[in-house]
């Protein structure tokens, strides 16, 4: 692997490898034992051009943990304000010694752009382009369906709720489930909020506009945010009723399995597309995709650059 930019196409072991990497890493912290060598006398470089909290703060961390130098670049606050193209700030981090970037990027397909003008020995990771791939989030999602739901997905049912449509989490998460076998996987979301039926992403994938039967015995609710800023002006929807047909709480819980979990990405928008009580309850595991998304970046830091 030169670059992680997409899981779509990533082979079932590369995934799996990646993932199993990171549980050691995992269980490594929790042991005390400490990784800083491992990439001693390299430097990352958080390259964004939208804003974040977790996955630039969590790949600072992954960095560090990793002993490598690391530099943090606000594109709202950079030499870009003055018309250096994105390929330009790029080429000036790597003159600086650079390794890594993790970049974030409004656009579909910029972060490729960026690694095919990058030196050859420049790696880059998709920190989220657009509405297309975000390749960490979909990893660190698996993994935290893996250690709540073991690691045969074949028997399992996974709904995934809300804006599909402008959510590259969504993307890479349905590219991931695939490729480890998921026994059912279903979307649901007001029409418009739902990727095109001839999208390739939705084959084999079953589509619904009703929660309440999307959540039907399901092992896992995957909910997303409404990614207003992604969509055309004139169409985005009124948050009145968005609640009362696509908000998961606790009654709408219910229907799902006993026992079934709940993730989301972050940010969350409270009592916009999920109650407090389900966000802060015992099912949900969003804390738990933050704290694993140190690990699972740490994981894929080292595979680019120590192989
Ligand atoms: N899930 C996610 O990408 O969060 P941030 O936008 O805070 O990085």
């Amino acid at each position: 692997l030169r670059h992680l930019l997409t899981l779509e196409g990533l082979p079932r072991g590369a995934l799996e490898a990646l993932l199993d990497r990171a549980q050691a890493l995992t269980e490594a912290a929790r042991g005390g034992t400490s990784l800083r060598g491992r990439l001693a006398g390299r430097t990352a470089c958080t390259l964004f051009f939208e804003p974040s909290t977790r996955t630039r703060g969590s790949f600072q961390l992954a960095a560090q943990r990793l002993g490598m130098d690391v530099v943090n670049v606000d594109v709202s606050t950079s030499s870009a304000k003055k018309g250096e193209t994105d390929l330009d700030t790029l080429r000036t981090l790597e003159a600086m010694g650079v390794d890594a970037f993790i970049v974030r990027h409004g656009h579909s397909g910029a972060v490729d752009d960026l690694a095919a003008g990058a030196a050859a020995g420049t790696v880059l990771v998709n920190g989220g382009d657009g509405t297309r791939a975000h390749p960490t989030q979909g990893l660190l999602d698996m993994l935290t369906l893996r250690q709540a739901k073991g690691q045969d997905f074949s028997g399992l049912k996974v709904v995934v709720v809300g804006d599909v449509r402008h959510s590259r989490v969504a993307r890479s998460d349905i590219h991931a489930l695939k490729a480890l076998g998921i026994g059912e996987l279903r979307v649901c979301g007001p029409a418009g909020l739902l990727p095109d039926r001839a999208d390739p992403l939705l084959a084999g994938v079953v589509s619904t506009a009703s929660l309440d039967e999307a959540v039907e015995g399901v092992d896992a609710v995957f909910m997303l945010r409404l990614q207003r800023e992604r969509m055309e002006e004139g169409l985005v929807p009124s948050l009145d009723g968005y609640f009362a047909a696509y908000g998961l709480d606790e009654r709408r819980l219910a229907r799902a399995r006993p026992d079934a979990v709940v993730l989301h990405p972050g940010p969350m928008n409270r009592g916009v597309e999920i109650s407090p009580e389900v966000a802060d309850g015992p099912r949900s595991l969003i804390l738990r995709q933050v704290a694993n998304g140190v690990a699972v970046r740490m994981a894929v830091l080292e595979q680019l650059l120590a192989g």
